[in-house]
């Protein structure tokens, strides 16, 4: 299995492993491993900028595609992610009540297209977004938080390594 490529305090080998073998779909897919690990990297690069959560952030770009059925609208794939959290939790991590309001708001709703006045569910919305460029679709920027106006650089890098191909997956 694919190892993480750096330490977080939430997430874990086991824990990827454990979200991979329950994916329904192909792993080396579009919204599969590599998207997941792409949007904890581009949610840790807005992060950085941010007054965030970033436990939340990270939990979300595992999470929120990992319950897809297929590879197009599945537009209860977000629904299905948000109820899963709840299985997870206490589990695979640990999370606050709080905590878990936005980790399920930002699963639940992150396809719908929307712009979301909390900044840890829009920076989760973001990660995603930033990695569109793997299926040939420029993120929006009206629909990206305040922050990317003033960082083009992280939306530019982030588009970049959403059109990259890595061996292997
Ligand atoms: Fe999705
Ligand atoms: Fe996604």
């Amino acid at each position: 299995m694919l190892e993480m490529p750096f330490k977080s305090d939430v997430l874990t080998q086991p824990f990827l492993d454990y979200l991979a073998g329950q994916f329904q779909l192909d792993l080396k897919g579009v919204h599969g491993i590599a998207h997941w690990l792409r949007v904890v990297v581009n949610g840790r690069m807005i992060a950085k900028h941010l007054d965030v959560n970033i436990k939340v952030i990270e939990l979300f770009a595992l999470i929120h595609d990992s319950r897809r059925w297929n590879h197009l609208s599945d537009i209860n794939h977000g629904l299905r992610a948000a109820d899963f959290c709840n299985s997870l939790n206490a589990k695979w991590f640990a999370a606050d009540e709080t905590e878990m309001r936005l980790l399920r708001t930002a699963c639940r709703y992150h396809s719908d297209g929307k712009l979301h006045p909390n900044p840890t569910i829009q920076t989760c919305w973001d990660a995603d977004r930033l990695d569109l460029g793997r299926v040939a679709i420029e993120p929006d920027r009206n629909f990206l938080g305040a922050y990317s106006a003033s960082r083009p650089d992280l939306v530019l890098s982030a588009t970049e390594r959403s059109k990259q191909k890595f061996a292997g997956l």
